[in-house]
């Protein structure tokens, strides 16, 4: 059925349609559709996303100042918060649901040591040697913007830091893959074999997705696959890769809180994440 505009919104916000969702649903219909019905964006949807990506970085920067030994995630949490609100934006992660059975309780991803992704912040303190992935996304103006980056906390193990290095590695040589007339399945084969030849496995369970007018589009970008297989990359195709990868092995245990996702084996894992947007020959990272 459809809503109307004082209904309240389909996300489950509690604010009426025509507060919430509503141009937004709009505005997805005005993108023009490519492979497979992803949506290629307009030059003013992409200059929206490039606005909420950047206020993303800025907000990492944030992070990245202030993280440290001693703080807690619910800090980085408030932090997030404040600054994303602040910008007159709104923090993506919060009620999110997904395909979870309960909403996103905060505003931002905390993952630390063998959380791979979607921790929650909490009263967890960040002790020396841990590492630390802080996952932002903000909405501006009705634009997402989504990137993450690991943080080092006080001085670290050799085999944890060459994991960050190498995961970080990954999202770099997935992003040279991108270029119009190659595929999604050509990032995913370029990560895995950078990953899997120095011995690290690369976590299947998660994926980079499109991003911009909601949270998670099509197309869906594998961390792992066969070239020349998969979406082909056009033009003004925005989407996110995010390589989540793991010292032992791939496989995911779901914690009881519904959405934090940890290694089986309990081994270290690592995430990078950017948003991308294909260029008429290579790629934009728009929060870069
Ligand atoms: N930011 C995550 C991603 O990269 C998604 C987080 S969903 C949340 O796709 F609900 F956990 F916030
Ligand atoms: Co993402
Ligand atoms: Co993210």
């Amino acid at each position: 059925m459809k809503t109307s505009r004082n209904d309240l919104c389909w996300c489950g916000s509690g604010k009426k349609y025509k507060k919430c969702h509503m141009l937004r649903d709009k505005m997805s219909s005005f993108g023009r559709r490519g492979t497979r019905g992803v949506i290629i964006k307009t030059e003013e949807q992409i200059e929206g996303i490039r606005r909420s990506s950047q206020l993303t970085r800025k907000i990492l920067d944030m992070v990245q100042e202030r993280i440290g030994p001693g703080i807690t995630t619910e800090q980085i949490n408030d932090w997030v918060h404040e600054e994303t609100l602040a910008n007159n934006a709104y923090p993506a992660p919060l009620n999110y649901r997904g395909k979870s059975a309960v909403g996103f309780p905060k505003s931002v991803c905390t993952s630390v040591n063998n959380v791979i992704c979607h921790g929650i912040p909490g009263n967890e303190v960040l002790k020396e040697g841990d590492i630390a992935n802080v996952d932002v996304t903000s909405i501006l103006d009705g634009y997402y913007g989504d990137a993450s980056r690991m943080f080092l906390i006080g001085d670290v193990s050799e085999e944890a830091k060459n994991l960050v290095d190498i995961t970080q590695q990954c999202l770099q040589i997935g992003i040279q893959q991108v270029k119009p007339g190659k595929t999604t399945g050509d990032i995913g084969h370029a990560i895995q074999t950078h990953a899997e030849g120095l011995g690290y496995s690369v976590v299947r369970d998660f994926a980079g997705h499109g991003v911009g007018i909601e949270f998670h589009e099509e197309p869906q970008i594998l961390h792992y696959g066969k070239p020349n297989t998969g979406v082909l990359l056009q033009p003004n195709m925005v989407f996110t890769i995010e390589p989540m990868i793991n010292i032992g092995r791939p496989e995911c245990k779901l914690l009881s809180d519904g959405w934090t996702a940890v290694t089986q084996d309990g081994s270290l894992s690592a995430q990078w994440e950017h948003t991308i947007r294909v260029t008429s020959n290579g790629s934009e990272i728009l929060t870069a």
